[in-house]
């Protein structure tokens, strides 16, 4: 049977999935692997578990005749390979805190109105480039024989194929790309003395970029946010997509390149060639409900949801802020810190539940704020991620938003959308748009409750005067 495949490399694992030519999932594979931490903050994975992982899941997918395979995962990540392609060291990963001073010099060399200019983003240690500059300073060995840089889903493409490329949302977060023209910025490379011949070809999204050893066409792919996009049918301005993972995305279409002026959003380029988006992170969505429920003696998730519904929408002022492990947007503040507010005797485990869920929801609505200052106009959100299987938490994010909140038929996340692209490589579909068109479907409508909508616009204010006031205490380390 002929199939498009989905490769998705991600952070504790790599997915594949198969599809018939109409979207329908035929069978999917997942392998998992390795994180290292050799120091706090510090995130490592080493490039051939991904390659063997992918290997193996693609094996497991038993698909004879793949016609196209989109490749997408974790964004930011910095692979060094010497000029015979040999790995130099271990990946540093998306949530590698380590460069904090390397994102202050980058800051201060490009400066920072240019830098936001030019890549529609603040330098966070997350990000690519700061990653190459600690290896200059820290490991000059190993930045001496550096020959290419590639990204996660890179070097997974380049074992597949033999082809050295990106793709143009993928390029958006290593802090070296034009993200406005859509290729490597000369200057930036320039400005923080990195050989631009080190990166990769960069092309948009859906573009065919080599085959298979079995002849399936390679799109270029996509990062896992805007790959997860295409795969719920985020491919115009108007829906957003929200993902309430462990970290939590509002995903928003681009009607014109254009960023916040302080980049508390990033803007990269979409997977729909010729189109932005602007993306909100924050670090602890559906990971701020499974801390409480470790806390608090491990219920199972209905129990929790089921107290947590007893309450009234925002539990007579109960107020929890978000930021159990800091957070990136809008704060961008690794040292911001969580909090619950307005605790009265009354409030039981149900309350600080409730409590939880608005007070996701409302850092969400942070982030679509600043969407809308851009010039969107939302229409509604198609939510996916483990935290969207709960309706009570649907209802709260429609009325907190203030728009219909959908769910989709087919709930695959990133590895989808990278199928959906692979299938236009291989010229089963048009288009993006076309692909989203053809194989994503409507299942569930939330409308917001006007009702509750009202209450929770008389709460928002209060969750927006908490985040100055979470500055960290350390006792000890005096004032
Ligand atoms: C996007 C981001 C994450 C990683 C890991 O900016 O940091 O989505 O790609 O999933």
């Amino acid at each position: 049977m002929e199939a498009l495949i989905g490769l998705d490399v991600g952070t504790s694992g790599v997915k594949a999935l198969a599809l018939s030519p109409d979207g329908a999932v035929l069978s999917r594979a997942e392998a998992e692997y390795p994180l290292s931490t050799p120091r706090p903050g510090w995130a490592e994975q080493n490039p051939e578990d991904w390659w063997h992982g992918a290997e193996r899941v693609l094996h497991e997918l038993d698909v004879d005749h793949a016609l196209g395979l989109g490749l997408t995962g974790q964004m930011h990540g910095l692979v060094v390979l010497d000029s015979s392609d040999r790995v130099l060291r271990p990946a540093l990963l998306w949530n590698d805190q380590r460069t904090e001073a390397e994102c202050a010099a980058i800051e201060e060399r490009v400066g920072l109105e240019r830098l936001i200019e030019l890549t529609g983003n603040r330098a966070l240690p997350g990000f690519t480039a700061p990653k190459v500059l600690w290896l200059r300073r820290a490991e000059p060995e190993v930045f001496r024989r550096i020959a290419a840089l590639l990204l996660p889903k890179d070097y997974v493409r380049l074992r597949l194929t033999g082809e050295y490329a990106t793709d143009v949302s993928d390029a958006s977060g290593t802090l070296l790309f034009d993200v406005r023209k859509r290729r490597w910025s000369q200057e930036l490379a320039e400005a923080l003395e990195l050989p631009s011949e080190w990166l990769p070809p960069a092309y948009e999204s859906p573009a065919q970029v080599g085959a298979t050893s079995s002849g399936a066409a390679v799109a270029a792919g996509a990062g896992d946010q805007a790959a997860a996009a295409v795969g719920v049918g985020i491919v115009r301005p108007g829906p957003l997509s929200i993902v309430l993972g462990t970290s939590g995305v509002v995903f928003g279409v681009l009607p014109a390149y254009g960023s916040e002026p302080e980049a508390r959003l990033h803007v990269f380029c979409h997977a729909v060639p010729g189109t932005w988006h602007a993306m909100g992170v924050m670090l602890a969505a559906a990971g701020s409900l499974s801390w409480l429920r470790e806390a608090t003696g491990r219920a199972p998730y209905e129990t929790l949801l089921a107290e947590a519904a007893a309450w009234p929408p925002a539990t007579g002022g109960l107020i929890f802020a978000p930021y159990l492990a800091g957070e990136r947007t809008p704060h961008t503040d690794a040292r911001a810190r969580g909090a619950f507010v307005g605790l009265e005797l009354r409030h039981d485990r149900g309350a600080l539940t409730r409590a939880v869920l608005e007070g996701v929801a409302f850092a969400l609505r942070d982030s679509l704020e600043l969407i809308r200052a851009l010039g969107l106009e939302v229409e509604e959100a198609r939510v996916s991620g483990g935290g969207a299987r709960g309706m009570l938490w649907l209802r709260i994010v429609a009325a907190v938003l203030g728009i219909p909140v959908k769910r989709t038929a087919v709930e695959e996340g990133s590895a989808y959308g990278a199928a959906l692209l692979g299938g236009v490589a291989a010229g089963v579909f048009s288009s993006v748009q076309e692909a989203g068109a053809r194989c994503v479907s409507i299942s569930e409508v939330v409308e917001p409750d006007p009702s509750w909508a009202a209450i929770y616009e008389e709460a928002y204010p209060r969750f927006r005067a908490l985040y100055p006031a979470l500055a960290p205490f350390r006792p000890g380390a005096g004032c």
